[in-house]
């Protein structure tokens, strides 16, 4: 039975048209990973920068000087206990200076030249119900370098020969491996599932969108560039389209979604029209927080902002008109007295 109104709700968010899709806007996000980049400047100097993610949240930071996490968030413990906590942020520490020092002692095993980036990604992710998948992936110079899979280092092809080096040492580290299996198959699924407990609040909350309309810089001469703003919707999953009535137009150029400061998302949905030919045109918005009420801004239309302007200025005007006559009856008045 609760499932018909689920599936109901879905089918009015034409934008998340894949499964996550709709499991992100119903239910917030799915899965946490850690990423980890480590500069390699000189033989002296490495920088380690490192983070944690519930998808496109960032939950943690990492201080490098101290080796220590930062929680961003109250809620960014999840239910592990500080003692827990403590031994993972050890890890990580450990981890960190094992890697550099590794990597640097072997720049020139690896035929590797100053300065060079390792770019690093692990986690998990909630798979219906239960279920986890856990992941860990590795670039060297933004190419793709190893994977681990089955708890086995796998050089990826872009990497060559000195990604099969790489594994082929790190295979001698199985107890190391077996510590990165537990962390990424154990903890990382209960620490998932107790953060998106405790960040419930946060991470499931529906904040509405707010839209409008305004001209851009026209892309030739003769046309129109049609802009549509929505600003300040979360979850991220939003459809956005200029309509000529009640059909989708094909011509709509969607822009990047981009990240507002409070954790809301914005986007902006262009159309070029030929000038002339924009009668009949509505920009429409889907979003999950709208409970299928899609929100409607026809172009050429007086705005809300124009009424509310008029609402406030006429009787202003008309006030100020009555004020006048009524003193300048009263002057007159006076006068005769
Ligand atoms: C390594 O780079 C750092 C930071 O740029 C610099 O201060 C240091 O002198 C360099 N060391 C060597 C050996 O080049």
């Amino acid at each position: 039975m609760l499932l018909l109104p689920l599936l109901l709700l879905t089918d009015l968010i034409p934008g998340a048209d894949n499964k996550r899709g709709h499991e992100h806007a119903l239910h917030g996000p799915t899965s946490f990973h850690v990423i980890q980049i480590s500069s390699f400047v000189n033989s002296t100097w490495t920088q380690n920068q490192g983070s944690g993610w519930l998808e496109d949240l960032q939950i943690h930071g990492w201080d490098s000087d101290s080796g220590t996490a930062i929680f961003l968030k109250p809620w960014s413990k999840g239910n592990f206990s500080d003692a827990e906590l403590t031994e993972v942020v050890e890890a990580f520490r450990v981890y960190f200076i094992g890697f550099s020092r590794q990597i640097q002692d072997r720049v020139s095993e690896f035929e590797l030249t100053y300065p060079f980036e390792f770019q690093g990604i692990g986690g998990c992710e909630l798979h219906s119900g239960e279920t986890t998948v856990s992941f860990l992936r590795n670039a060297l110079g933004g190419l793709d370098f190893m994977s681990l899979q089955n708890n086995m280092c796998v050089p990826a092809k872009e990497g060559g020969r000195r990604a099969q080096m790489f594994c082929a040492l790190v295979s001698e580290y199985q107890g190391l491996l077996n510590i990165i299996e537990t962390l990424l198959s154990n903890t990382c699924p209960r620490f998932l599932l107790g953060v998106l407990n405790a960040g419930k609040a946060e991470l499931q909350r529906q904040v509405k969108p707010e839209a409008w309309l305004s001209s851009g810089p026209p892309p030739l001469p003769g046309h129109l560039l049609l802009v549509c703003h929505v600003s300040g919707f979360y979850p991220k999953p939003v459809w956005v389209m200029w309509m000529r009535g009640e059909q989708e137009h094909p011509e709509t150029r969607q822009g990047d979604i981009l990240p507002n400061a409070d954790g809301t998302w914005y986007l902006r949905v262009t159309l070029d029209v030929v000038a002339g030919e924009e009668a009949n045109l509505n920009c429409r918005v889907k979003h999950s927080s709208l409970g299928g009420q899609d929100i409607v801004l026809h172009w050429g239309h007086p705005t809300y902002t124009m009424v509310i302007i008029l609402a406030i200025i006429l009787p202003t005007f008309i006030l100020l008109i009555c004020l006048t006559l009524w003193y300048l009856r009263r002057r007159s008045y006076q006068n005769i007295q």
